[in-house]
């Protein structure tokens, strides 16, 4: 399998649970504390071995750009103060060896379509996926954790964790055969299913390694649940063709797409990074 090196972050939505903050604010600009939602996706991925950050947006979110970009005025003001802690973490929010690469999403059509407008960028080789929503806590980059399983036995994964039974209808849902603890060859993924219907309560969080071959599915897919084009459909099609797994990982994750997530990950982040107590 070839080194998984591209990293798509689709960035393109809209963020309405988050109003009035995100009415003129990416919601992926966010901080837990004082760093973005999206700093924190972007360092899993350095730390994973990326260094090529695709990111896919929309309208108002120029906000992530100029974040990954330097600031002369401001470099030249904390150097001129002799704030050198400081001067040190605007000049290096990224290493140097890692490029960005900002493609727009045209129309919010769907996170299957959102990992679509990055293909001309990908081309032919294995990539991951972060969505930025999902904040995740881990000793080993969870990103890095899907990077090795990937390797291992030669297939797309998906990071996945247990639900509540009431929740399936959040998240896509997989179904398979366990091949070692923790990892699953995935047989099946459905979209928000109701309880109901859902053939596990294992959910998939927004984390991914996929084969390119997922450009083409998603070129075939329709639109699904909610009227969007899913990524959970274009999976589906991808494992009639490929081996598609589902990893366990090893970390704590925080939807930071909710305010109960949000609150939970300052209040961890808080304790844990910040204030030490
Ligand atoms: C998306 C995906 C879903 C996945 C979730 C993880 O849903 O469509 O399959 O389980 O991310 O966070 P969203 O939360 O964007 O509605």
């Amino acid at each position: 399998m070839k080194p998984i090196r591209k990293a798509v972050f689709p960035v393109a939505g809209l963020g309405t649970r988050f109003l009035p903050a995100t009415k003129a604010m990416p919601k992926e600009m966010l901080p837990v504390i004082d760093k973005p939602l999206i700093q924190y996706a972007v360092e899993e991925a350095v730390r994973s071995g990326i260094t090529d950050l695709i990111f896919v947006t929309g309208r108002n979110k120029r906000a992530i750009e100029d974040h990954f970009d330097r600031i002369p005025e401001l470099e030249a003001e904390l150097d001129a103060r002799g704030k050198d802690a400081l001067l040190d973490c605007v000049r290096n929010i990224l290493p140097s060896h890692v490029n960005c690469i900002y493609t727009r999403q045209p129309a919010p059509l769907g996170l299957g379509h959102a990992v679509l407008c990055a293909a001309p960028i990908v081309g032919n080789e294995p990539f991951a996926v972060l969505l930025a929503d999902d904040l995740l806590d881990s000793d080993t980059p969870v990103t890095q954790q899907l990077i090795d399983v990937a390797h291992r036995h030669n297939g797309s994964v998906l990071a996945i964790h247990d639900v509540p039974v009431e929740h399936t209808n959040k998240y896509g849902i997989v179904a398979g055969q366990d091949i070692e603890p923790g990892c699953l060859q995935v047989e099946r993924i459905v979209e928000k299913p109701a309880p109901a219907e859902a053939p596990s309560t294992l959910g998939v969080v927004g984390r991914y390694v996929l084969d390119s071959e997922i450009f083409e599915c998603l070129r075939a897919t329709q639109a699904g649940v909610g009227g969007e084009i899913q990524l959970t459909d274009g999976i589906e099609r991808l494992m009639q063709r490929k081996s598609v797994f589902g990893h366990k990982y090893e970390g704590m994750r925080y939807d930071c797409g909710s305010k109960e997530g949000m609150f939970q990950a300052v209040m961890d982040f808080g304790r844990k990074y910040y204030f030490l107590v």
